[in-house]
C-alpha cells in the first residue's frame, strides 16, 4: 500500500485529485481502514506487530497528502502571480471627460462674486405653497400682479415657485439680522419655448437685511457685482420699476456690448439690455418675514441665470441650454 500510494501522490495536480486519494487510502471505506478491520483475525502476538506497521503507513500516508497539499498551494500561487503581471508599459485608455454646463459654470461665477462679498448661499423648495410665492410678498389672490407669472398650480395652495423670492420670506423667518444671502434654483412659468422662454428657468435672488440700509448699498453691491462678471469697462444703468415687495423698486440694465447703444438684433434695437430687478423690501414683507421694519430695512434682488449666461457667450437662443447637444456643451 505504501508504495503504491507513494506514486499515486507524486502524480497529484488539483485538489480534487488530493482529496479523492485521501478517500481511497484513509477514508472508512478506504484500503488501510479494511487492512485494519481484518485485525480480529490475526493472532495475539501478530496483532501488535501488523498494528504498529499499519500506524507507520498511516503516517507515511498522511505526511504525503500535506506535502503533496503544500506543493499544490505553491504550484496554484505561482501561477496567479503569473497571470496577474501588469505590463506597465502598454499605452492607457483615454477617458472622456465631460464641460461643465454653462449655466453652472455661470451660476459658479456668481456665486464667488457674492461670497467674496459676504453672502451666504440658500435654498428654498420648488414645490412652494401660494403664501410665500405671493401672499407674503404683498401680492394677496386676485391680484393682478399674479398674471405678469403665469404659474403652474398643484392645487388652490400649492404651486411650482414662478420665482425665487418665496426664499426671502424663508431666510427671514428662520434667521434674525443680518442677512445676507443669494438663492439660486429653478423656477417654473407656463409660457411657450421659444428662443427666448421656457417652462423651466433659473433665478438667483439676493436678500440684504440690516440696520441702515439704503439704495446705495443695493446700488454699489449689484454694480460690483456685473462689472466684475461683465468687466470694470462695463456700462451700467438703474431704472425706475415696479414689484410688489419692493418699494421703490428698479431695473439694472447694461449697455449692449454687440452694439454699445447703437441698438441691434441682441438688444432688439434697444442700445441697453435688462439685467435684473431689485428695489428696497417693502416694509409688510419685512413684517410677514418676522422683521421690525421700524429696526431693520433691506434690499433685494432677482436675476434669470440663463439671460446673464446667453449675454456672457453671445447665446441668442435658449433651448440650446437644455437640448443636451453635445456640439453645443462642448464647446465651454
Ligand atoms: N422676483 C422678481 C421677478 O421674478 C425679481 C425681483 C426679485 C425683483 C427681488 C425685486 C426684488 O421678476
Amino acid at each position: 500500500i505504501a508504495q503504491v500510494a507513494a506514486q499515486a501522490f507524486a502524480d497529484v495536480r488539483e485538489s480534487s485529485e488530493l482529496e479523492a486519494l485521501r478517500v481511497r487510502f484513509l477514508g472508512k471505506k478506504g484500503e488501510l481502514t479494511a487492512i485494519l478491520k481484518q485485525m480480529g483475525k490475526l493472532s495475539a502476538e501478530e496483532r501488535p506487530v501488523i498494528g504498529a506497521l499499519a500506524n507507520e503507513v498511516r503516517a507515511s500516508i498522511e505526511d504525503k497528502i500535506a506535502a503533496a497539499a503544500a506543493a499544490l498551494r505553491e504550484r496554484q500561487m505561482q501561477e496567479q502571480i503569473a497571470q496577474e503581471t501588469l505590463d506597465v508599459t502598454m499605452p492607457g485608455k483615454r477617458r472622456p471627460i465631460g464641460t461643465q454646463h454653462p449655466l453652472s459654470l455661470v451660476l459658479d461665477e456668481i456665486q464667488d462674486i457674492f461670497i467674496g462679498m459676504g453672502f451666504s448661499v440658500a435654498e428654498g423648495p420648488e414645490v412652494e405653497l401660494d403664501y410665500y410665492n405671493f401672499e407674503a410678498l404683498n401680492i394677496p389672490k386676485n391680484h393682478p400682479a399674479r398674471d405678469t407669472q403665469d404659474t403652474f398650480y398643484i392645487t388652490e395652495n400649492v404651486l411650482l415657485r414662478s420665482q425665487t423670492s418665496p426664499v426671502q420670506i424663508r431666510v427671514m423667518e428662520k434667521q434674525k439680522p443680518p442677512i445676507r444671502i443669494i438663492a439660486p434654483g429653478r423656477v417654473y412659468r407656463s409660457d411657450a419655448i421659444d428662443a427666448t422662454h421656457s417652462p423651466l428657468f433659473h433665478q438667483i435672488e439676493g436678500l440684504v437685511v440690516d440696520k441702515g440700509i439704503t439704495m446705495a448699498d443695493l446700488k454699489g453691491t449689484l454694480v460690483t457685482f456685473a462689472k466684475t462678471l461683465y468687466g470694470q469697462d462695463a456700462v451700467l444703468r438703474f431704472r425706475p420699476h415696479h414689484f410688489q415687495f419692493t418699494e421703490p423698486s428698479c431695473e439694472m440694465d447694461t449697455m449692449c456690448f454687440a452694439c454699445h447703444g447703437e441698438g441691434c438684433r441682441l438688444c432688439k434695437g434697444e442700445g441697453w439690455i435688462e439685467l435684473l430687478g431689485a428695489g428696497m423690501v417693502h416694509p409688510k414683507v419685512l413684517q410677514n418675514g418676522g422683521v421690525d421694519p421700524e429696526e431693520y430695512s433691506g434690499f433685494a434682488f432677482g436675476m434669470g441665470l440663463e439671460r446673464l449666461v446667453m449675454r456672457r457667450y453671445g447665446i441668442d437662443d435658449m433651448r440650446l441650454f437644455y437640448e443636451n447637444d453635445l456640439r453645443f456643451l462642448n464647446q465651454f
